[in-house]
């Protein structure tokens, strides 16, 4: 009987050998595959004696699966060397450095929330209205009447003949006055549209509207609030000044400048030499749109003013075009990381 000993050491030292998945499968086709080492010997069996064939037949098929019962073992080596090798190399370190860069609020939204913390510490809440809005709300009760000259003030985008995207944050003066009893101290933050686009003029922008409706409430107390906001966002020693101005919905009406914060008040570019810059638009509420809301103007008085948040944003970082502002360029966008 022949002895398959040599075959035998063979097939270990090369497996031994085998560090890898491709010399495994090479291994594979030189012994156990069909033009293999040991199907090979099945070709001698030609010349084996026909009493001695199912001996050496049986002697074959046992080198067989010997072979193959280490082929097996060391599969399940390679496969878990392998395993272990990826890893090693896909193995993530989570106290390293994000390569993300994180993002940062946008400076409308900055200059929003300072307005809004500001107001907040004098005691105001906030109150969100729709951005479409009826003739009504936006209009009529604030005392800007049809066929009124003052309905040109504003170029407004009309939806229906009654609808339309709300050219001012003033509706929420009326909607709060309807929700509401005095006394009443709301901001009402909110984008408004206006059929308008130049450099210092956007389509779309934000307003912060602000009314306080008590007893005995005066033009003083809106002097003394403006006053307040403007030295928490430009600086401590900035004070304001009323212009007369007209407004339907107030009366007084007033405009109302920040002494310069870049020159101090003595004139520069900012403020095209006069000392102050304009930032908003107030007043005493007027007693019509007191009536418009159930409010007796005997009892009650309000003050309203409206604030353009684009243009405090730009006069505070020094934007010279408004449409910085909604391009959303990240270089620009990233340099107002607080
Ligand atoms: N709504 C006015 C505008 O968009 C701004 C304004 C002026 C609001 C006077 C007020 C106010 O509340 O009293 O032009």
């Amino acid at each position: 009987m022949k002895d398959f000993s040599e075959i035998k050491e063979q097939v270990k030292a090369k497996l031994e050998a085998v560090a890898d998945g491709s010399q495994l499968s090479e291994f594979w086709q030189s012994y156990l595959g069909k033009t293999g080492v040991i199907q090979g010997l099945m070709k001698e069996m030609k010349s084996v004696p026909a009493e001695e064939k199912p001996l050496f037949g049986k002697a074959v098929n046992d080198v067989r699966e010997w072979a193959q019962e280490l082929y097996r073992k060391k599969q399940s080596e390679i496969k878990a060397l392998e395993l272990s090798h990826r890893y090693e190399r896909e193995t993530a370190d989570v106290t390293m450095p994000s390569p993300v860069s994180q993002g940062n609020l946008h400076p409308i939204t900055l200059i929003k929330q300072q307005m809004i913390e500001v107001f907040a510490g004098m005691g105001f809440e906030v109150f969100e209205g729709p951005e479409i809005e009826d003739d009504d709300h936006n209009f009529t009760r604030l005392n800007v009447l049809k066929d009124h000259p003052s309905r040109d003030m504003q170029d407004t985008f009309w939806l229906t003949e009654d609808l339309l995207l709300r050219t001012h944050t003033s509706p929420g003066q009326i909607r709060t006055m309807d929700a509401k009893k005095p006394p009443i101290k709301v901001l009402v933050p909110g984008k408004v549209f206006r059929s308008d686009s130049d450099a210092t003029h956007s389509p779309m922008f934000s307003q912060m509207e602000g009314l306080v409706v008590d007893k005995g409430i005066t033009l003083c107390d809106l002097q003394g609030m403006l006053d307040k906001f403007v030295q928490n966002m430009f600086s401590d020693s900035a004070k304001t000044r009323l212009r007369p101005s007209y407004f339907p919905f107030t009366e007084p009406s007033v405009e109302v400048d920040v002494s310069c914060f870049e020159c101090g008040g003595k004139g520069c570019p900012l403020c095209k030499g006069t000392g102050w810059i304009e930032v908003l638009g107030g007043g005493v509420v007027n007693k019509k749109v007191l009536e418009n809301c159930g409010i007796d103007p005997e009892e009650y008085s309000g003050l309203a003013f409206g604030i353009g948040i684009e243009r405090i944003a730009m006069l505070k970082y020094g934007i010279s075009r408004m449409g910085m502002l909604f391009e959303n360029n990240l270089d620009f966008l990233s340099q107002f990381k607080s």
